[in-house]
Protein backbone atom coordinates (compact mmCIF):
# COMPACT_ATOMS: atom_id res chain seq x y z
CA UNK A 1 0.00 0.00 0.00
CA UNK A 2 2.61 2.22 0.80
CA UNK A 3 4.65 1.54 -2.04
CA UNK A 4 1.67 2.51 -4.42
CA UNK A 5 0.96 5.40 -2.27
CA UNK A 6 4.73 6.74 -2.95
CA UNK A 7 5.18 5.53 -6.51
CA UNK A 8 3.11 8.26 -7.93
CA UNK A 9 4.75 11.59 -5.89
CA UNK A 10 8.43 10.13 -7.31
CA UNK A 11 6.95 10.27 -11.12
CA UNK A 12 5.26 13.55 -10.03
CA UNK A 13 8.62 15.00 -8.94
CA UNK A 14 10.58 13.34 -11.76
CA UNK A 15 8.33 15.28 -14.21
CA UNK A 16 8.76 18.14 -12.05
CA UNK A 17 12.68 18.01 -12.60
CA UNK A 18 12.57 17.53 -16.21
CA UNK A 19 10.21 20.27 -16.63
CA UNK A 20 12.23 22.59 -14.08
CA UNK A 21 15.18 21.64 -16.85
CA UNK A 22 13.39 22.56 -20.18
CA UNK A 23 12.11 25.50 -18.73
CA UNK A 24 15.82 26.48 -17.63
CA UNK A 25 17.38 25.49 -20.98
CA UNK A 26 14.74 27.23 -23.00
CA UNK A 27 15.30 30.45 -20.89
CA UNK A 28 18.73 29.96 -21.78
CA UNK A 29 18.26 29.95 -25.41
CA UNK A 30 15.91 32.65 -25.13
CA UNK A 31 18.56 34.96 -23.38
CA UNK A 32 20.84 34.26 -25.76
CA UNK A 33 18.55 34.67 -28.74
CA UNK A 34 18.01 38.07 -27.69
CA UNK A 35 21.20 39.28 -26.98
CA UNK A 36 23.44 40.70 -23.95
CA UNK A 37 23.49 44.14 -22.16
CA UNK A 38 26.88 43.28 -21.22
CA UNK A 39 27.59 43.41 -24.74
CA UNK A 40 26.83 46.71 -26.13
CA UNK A 41 27.29 47.63 -29.83
CA UNK A 42 26.01 51.38 -30.04
CA UNK A 43 26.18 54.13 -27.89
CA UNK A 44 22.99 54.30 -25.93
CA UNK A 45 23.78 50.44 -24.97
CA UNK A 46 27.11 51.40 -24.06
CA UNK A 47 25.89 54.25 -21.46
CA UNK A 48 23.18 51.62 -20.08
CA UNK A 49 26.48 49.37 -19.70
CA UNK A 50 28.38 51.70 -17.61
CA UNK A 51 25.66 52.72 -15.64
CA UNK A 52 24.83 48.70 -14.82
CA UNK A 53 28.17 48.72 -13.89
CA UNK A 54 28.20 51.25 -11.47
CA UNK A 55 24.84 50.42 -9.89
CA UNK A 56 26.17 46.90 -9.64
CA UNK A 57 29.33 47.74 -8.16
CA UNK A 58 27.61 49.77 -5.59
CA UNK A 59 25.07 47.45 -4.55
CA UNK A 60 27.60 45.10 -4.38
CA UNK A 61 29.82 46.86 -1.78
CA UNK A 62 26.49 47.48 -0.03
CA UNK A 63 26.05 43.76 0.26
CA UNK A 64 29.52 42.89 1.18
CA UNK A 65 29.78 45.55 4.56
CA UNK A 66 25.80 44.66 5.67
CA UNK A 67 26.61 40.72 5.31
CA UNK A 68 29.77 41.21 6.66
CA UNK A 69 28.70 43.14 9.70
CA UNK A 70 25.48 40.74 10.20
CA UNK A 71 28.05 37.59 9.73
CA UNK A 72 30.56 39.31 12.42
CA UNK A 73 27.86 39.57 15.00
CA UNK A 74 26.52 36.36 14.33
CA UNK A 75 30.06 34.46 15.51
CA UNK A 76 31.08 37.67 17.84
CA UNK A 77 28.10 37.58 19.85
CA UNK A 78 26.98 33.85 19.92
CA UNK A 79 25.23 33.14 22.91
CA UNK A 80 28.17 31.46 25.41
CA UNK A 81 27.16 28.17 26.58
CA UNK A 82 25.00 28.54 30.04
CA UNK A 83 24.65 32.45 29.81
CA UNK A 84 21.33 33.29 29.97
CA UNK A 85 21.84 37.40 31.12
CA UNK A 86 20.47 39.49 28.20
CA UNK A 87 22.98 41.32 26.26
CA UNK A 88 23.26 45.16 26.70
CA UNK A 89 20.39 46.75 25.40
CA UNK A 90 21.46 50.38 23.03
CA UNK A 91 19.48 52.93 22.03
CA UNK A 92 19.25 56.28 20.35
CA UNK A 93 22.88 57.21 19.28
CA UNK A 94 22.77 60.31 17.21
CA UNK A 95 25.79 59.47 15.82
CA UNK A 96 24.80 56.00 14.75
CA UNK A 97 21.29 57.45 13.14
CA UNK A 98 23.30 60.32 11.16
CA UNK A 99 25.82 57.43 9.72
CA UNK A 100 22.39 55.65 8.67
CA UNK A 101 20.16 58.22 7.09
CA UNK A 102 23.16 60.81 5.29
CA UNK A 103 25.05 57.98 3.66
CA UNK A 104 22.06 55.87 2.11
CA UNK A 105 21.15 59.70 0.82
CA UNK A 106 24.22 60.36 -0.42
CA UNK A 107 24.57 56.82 -2.43
CA UNK A 108 20.72 57.52 -3.92
CA UNK A 109 22.03 61.12 -5.02
CA UNK A 110 24.79 59.58 -6.21
CA UNK A 111 23.04 57.18 -8.52
CA UNK A 112 20.31 59.31 -8.96
CA UNK A 113 22.67 61.92 -10.83
CA UNK A 114 24.65 59.45 -12.93
CA UNK A 115 20.75 58.20 -14.46
CA UNK A 116 19.61 61.43 -14.99
CA UNK A 117 23.06 62.85 -17.27
CA UNK A 118 22.73 59.62 -19.19
CA UNK A 119 18.80 59.36 -19.56
CA UNK A 120 19.01 63.35 -21.18
CA UNK A 121 22.20 62.96 -23.08
CA UNK A 122 20.31 60.29 -24.88
CA UNK A 123 16.85 61.43 -25.20
CA UNK A 124 18.42 65.13 -26.25
CA UNK A 125 20.51 63.96 -28.69
CA UNK A 126 19.68 66.08 -31.93
CA UNK A 127 18.85 65.05 -35.11
CA UNK A 128 21.49 65.72 -37.62
CA UNK A 129 20.08 66.18 -41.18
CA UNK A 130 21.59 63.54 -43.18
CA UNK A 131 20.30 60.77 -40.10
CA UNK A 132 18.67 58.04 -41.02
CA UNK A 133 14.69 58.54 -39.99
CA UNK A 134 12.49 55.28 -39.86
CA UNK A 135 9.09 54.32 -38.31
CA UNK A 136 8.73 51.66 -36.46
CA UNK A 137 4.68 50.84 -35.46
CA UNK A 138 4.06 48.15 -32.81
CA UNK A 139 1.24 45.70 -34.17
CA UNK A 140 -0.41 42.33 -32.02
CA UNK A 141 1.98 40.91 -32.51
CA UNK A 142 4.44 42.04 -35.02
CA UNK A 143 6.39 44.91 -36.15
CA UNK A 144 6.22 47.11 -38.99
CA UNK A 145 8.91 48.83 -40.59
CA UNK A 146 8.69 52.22 -42.83
CA UNK A 147 11.64 54.25 -44.54
CA UNK A 148 9.58 57.04 -45.33
CA UNK A 149 12.24 58.49 -47.74
CA UNK A 150 12.85 55.54 -49.35
CA UNK A 151 9.36 54.67 -49.94
CA UNK A 152 9.99 51.26 -48.22
CA UNK A 153 7.80 49.31 -46.24
CA UNK A 154 8.51 45.78 -44.37
CA UNK A 155 8.22 43.98 -40.97
CA UNK A 156 9.95 42.64 -38.10
CA UNK A 157 13.33 43.65 -39.90
CA UNK A 158 15.04 46.71 -39.13
CA UNK A 159 18.08 47.14 -41.55
CA UNK A 160 20.45 50.26 -40.96
CA UNK A 161 23.95 51.23 -42.11
CA UNK A 162 26.87 50.59 -39.73
CA UNK A 163 28.38 53.48 -38.12
CA UNK A 164 32.25 53.61 -38.19
CA UNK A 165 34.34 56.47 -36.70
CA UNK A 166 35.04 58.08 -39.90
CA UNK A 167 31.47 57.77 -41.13
CA UNK A 168 29.38 57.96 -38.38
CA UNK A 169 25.67 56.93 -39.12
CA UNK A 170 22.87 58.13 -36.88
CA UNK A 171 19.44 55.83 -36.98
CA UNK A 172 16.43 58.03 -35.47
CA UNK A 173 13.60 55.60 -34.70
CA UNK A 174 10.16 57.07 -34.75
CA UNK A 175 8.10 54.41 -32.55
CA UNK A 176 4.10 54.38 -32.74
CA UNK A 177 1.75 52.10 -31.75
CA UNK A 178 -1.83 50.51 -33.92
CA UNK A 179 -3.13 48.81 -30.65
CA UNK A 180 -2.01 48.29 -27.38
CA UNK A 181 1.39 49.56 -25.78
CA UNK A 182 4.71 47.65 -27.07
CA UNK A 183 8.23 48.04 -26.17
CA UNK A 184 11.42 48.34 -28.46
CA UNK A 185 13.98 46.43 -27.25
CA UNK A 186 17.36 45.93 -28.92
CA UNK A 187 19.83 45.01 -25.74
CA UNK A 188 22.96 45.49 -27.88
CA UNK A 189 21.45 48.47 -29.17
CA UNK A 190 19.66 50.48 -26.52
CA UNK A 191 17.65 50.63 -23.66
CA UNK A 192 13.89 49.49 -24.19
CA UNK A 193 11.68 52.21 -25.40
CA UNK A 194 7.59 52.25 -25.57
CA UNK A 195 5.50 52.22 -28.29
CA UNK A 196 2.53 53.80 -27.11
CA UNK A 197 -1.14 54.41 -29.03
CA UNK A 198 -1.49 58.24 -30.09
CA UNK A 199 1.79 59.12 -28.44
CA UNK A 200 4.66 59.40 -30.78
CA UNK A 201 8.17 58.37 -28.97
CA UNK A 202 11.56 58.19 -30.23
CA UNK A 203 14.70 56.88 -30.26
CA UNK A 204 18.09 56.62 -32.18
CA UNK A 205 21.02 54.00 -32.44
CA UNK A 206 24.51 54.10 -34.14
CA UNK A 207 25.46 50.37 -34.15
CA UNK A 208 29.25 50.21 -34.27
CA UNK A 209 29.19 46.98 -35.71
CA UNK A 210 28.18 44.96 -38.51
CA UNK A 211 25.65 41.93 -37.88
CA UNK A 212 22.21 40.72 -36.85
CA UNK A 213 21.33 42.00 -33.42
CA UNK A 214 17.90 40.50 -31.86
CA UNK A 215 15.21 42.04 -29.88
CA UNK A 216 12.22 41.60 -28.30
CA UNK A 217 8.96 43.32 -27.54
CA UNK A 218 9.21 44.19 -23.94
CA UNK A 219 5.99 45.48 -23.10
CA UNK A 220 3.39 43.07 -22.18
CA UNK A 221 0.69 43.30 -25.42
CA UNK A 222 -1.41 40.34 -25.40
CA UNK A 223 -1.17 36.54 -25.84
CA UNK A 224 1.87 36.72 -28.03
CA UNK A 225 3.44 39.30 -26.74
CA UNK A 226 6.67 36.70 -26.29
CA UNK A 227 6.52 36.00 -29.83
CA UNK A 228 6.96 39.53 -30.91
CA UNK A 229 10.64 39.14 -31.90
CA UNK A 230 12.67 41.99 -33.97
CA UNK A 231 15.92 41.94 -35.55
CA UNK A 232 18.13 45.11 -36.36
CA UNK A 233 20.36 43.92 -39.40
CA UNK A 234 23.63 46.22 -39.51
CA UNK A 235 25.13 46.66 -42.46
CA UNK A 236 27.86 48.18 -44.50
CA UNK A 237 26.53 51.39 -45.99
CA UNK A 238 27.14 49.29 -49.91
CA UNK A 239 24.80 46.70 -48.82
CA UNK A 240 22.49 48.67 -47.07
CA UNK A 241 22.12 50.73 -49.96
CA UNK A 242 22.05 47.48 -51.77
CA UNK A 243 19.09 46.22 -50.02
CA UNK A 244 16.97 49.55 -50.49
CA UNK A 245 17.46 49.37 -54.36
CA UNK A 246 16.08 45.63 -53.64
CA UNK A 247 13.15 47.01 -51.68
CA UNK A 248 12.07 49.67 -53.89
CA UNK A 249 11.48 47.25 -56.84
CA UNK A 250 8.08 46.03 -57.06
CA UNK A 251 7.14 42.59 -56.60
CA UNK A 252 8.43 40.03 -58.81
CA UNK A 253 5.94 38.82 -61.85
CA UNK A 254 7.34 35.95 -63.21
CA UNK A 255 4.72 34.53 -66.01
CA UNK A 256 5.36 31.08 -64.64
CA UNK A 257 4.08 31.90 -61.02
CA UNK A 258 0.73 33.82 -62.57
CA UNK A 259 -2.07 30.94 -61.76
CA UNK A 260 -0.86 31.69 -58.09
CA UNK A 261 -1.09 35.59 -58.59
CA UNK A 262 -4.36 35.74 -59.80
CA UNK A 263 -5.39 32.80 -57.21
CA UNK A 264 -3.71 35.22 -54.25
CA UNK A 265 -5.47 38.32 -55.84
CA UNK A 266 -8.69 36.87 -55.91
CA UNK A 267 -8.53 35.99 -52.09
CA UNK A 268 -9.37 38.27 -48.80
CA UNK A 269 -5.48 38.00 -48.30
CA UNK A 270 -5.60 41.64 -50.13
CA UNK A 271 -7.50 43.10 -47.52
CA UNK A 272 -4.79 42.98 -44.97
CA UNK A 273 -1.80 42.26 -46.60
CA UNK A 274 0.66 44.96 -49.58
CA UNK A 275 2.12 43.47 -52.72
CA UNK A 276 3.41 46.16 -54.56
CA UNK A 277 2.71 46.75 -58.06
CA UNK A 278 -0.85 44.74 -57.89
CA UNK A 279 -4.12 45.14 -56.47
CA UNK A 280 -3.02 44.02 -52.98
CA UNK A 281 -2.71 47.17 -50.63
CA UNK A 282 -4.12 45.85 -47.06
CA UNK A 283 -2.27 47.68 -44.31
CA UNK A 284 -3.54 45.48 -41.38
CA UNK A 285 -0.82 43.15 -41.59
CA UNK A 286 2.60 43.18 -42.94
CA UNK A 287 3.92 44.04 -46.32
CA UNK A 288 4.64 41.01 -48.67
CA UNK A 289 6.41 42.64 -51.61
CA UNK A 290 9.48 40.83 -50.43
CA UNK A 291 8.53 38.93 -47.95
CA UNK A 292 11.29 36.28 -49.34
CA UNK A 293 14.06 38.63 -48.56
CA UNK A 294 12.89 38.32 -44.47
CA UNK A 295 15.31 35.66 -42.06
CA UNK A 296 11.61 34.55 -40.24
CA UNK A 297 7.92 34.19 -40.40
CA UNK A 298 5.02 35.51 -38.16
CA UNK A 299 7.61 37.75 -36.29
CA UNK A 300 11.13 35.35 -35.31
CA UNK A 301 8.53 32.61 -34.86
CA UNK A 302 9.55 30.30 -37.04
CA UNK A 303 12.88 30.35 -40.08
CA UNK A 304 11.16 31.69 -43.28
CA UNK A 305 11.19 28.50 -45.39
CA UNK A 306 8.60 27.33 -48.38
CA UNK A 307 7.81 24.96 -46.02
CA UNK A 308 6.72 27.03 -42.78
CA UNK A 309 5.07 29.20 -45.44
CA UNK A 310 2.72 27.06 -46.21
CA UNK A 311 2.36 25.68 -42.75
CA UNK A 312 1.52 29.06 -41.86
CA UNK A 313 -0.76 30.01 -44.24
CA UNK A 314 -2.89 26.97 -44.13
CA UNK A 315 -3.20 27.30 -40.04
CA UNK A 316 -1.59 30.22 -38.55
CA UNK A 317 -2.95 29.18 -35.32
CA UNK A 318 -0.53 25.97 -35.58
CA UNK A 319 2.62 28.31 -35.67
CA UNK A 320 1.23 30.90 -33.76
CA UNK A 321 -1.40 30.57 -31.51
CA UNK A 322 -3.84 33.51 -31.12
CA UNK A 323 -2.28 34.95 -33.88
CA UNK A 324 -4.59 37.92 -35.40
CA UNK A 325 -4.18 35.96 -39.17
CA UNK A 326 -7.55 33.49 -39.90
CA UNK A 327 -7.22 30.60 -41.34
CA UNK A 328 -8.23 31.16 -44.76
CA UNK A 329 -9.82 27.43 -44.86
CA UNK A 330 -7.62 27.04 -48.13
CA UNK A 331 -8.15 24.13 -50.20
CA UNK A 332 -4.58 21.82 -51.08
CA UNK A 333 -4.61 23.68 -54.71
CA UNK A 334 -4.94 26.87 -53.48
CA UNK A 335 -2.72 26.70 -51.05
CA UNK A 336 0.02 25.48 -53.38
CA UNK A 337 -0.63 28.15 -55.82
CA UNK A 338 -0.62 30.63 -53.23
CA UNK A 339 2.48 29.43 -51.51
CA UNK A 340 4.07 29.24 -55.06
CA UNK A 341 3.48 32.70 -55.53
CA UNK A 342 4.23 34.16 -52.14
CA UNK A 343 7.41 32.45 -51.87
CA UNK A 344 8.43 34.32 -55.24
CA UNK A 345 8.89 37.94 -53.93
CA UNK A 346 11.90 37.95 -52.98
CU1 LIG B 1 4.21 43.83 -28.22
CU2 LIG B 1 4.64 42.89 -26.09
Amino acid sequence: MRTEQSHPMSVTSRFAIFWSFTAVAAYGQQVQAIGNIFKPRATPAESVYHLSLLVLAVCAAIFIVVAGLLTYALVRFRRKCGDHREPAQVYGSDRIEIAWTVIPILIVFVLTMATARIVSATLDKPTPSDALKITVVGHQWWWEVRYPAFRIVTANEVHVPVSTPTNPAITFLGLESADVAHSFWIPQLAGKTDLIPNHPNRMWIDPKQEGTFLGNCAEYCGTQHANMRLRVIVQSRADFAKWVAGQQQNAMTDVHIETGRSQFLSLSCVNCHTVSGTAAAGTFGPDLTHLMSRDTLAAGVVPNSVKNLREWIKDPDTVKPGSLMPNMQLTTEQLDEVVTYLSSLK
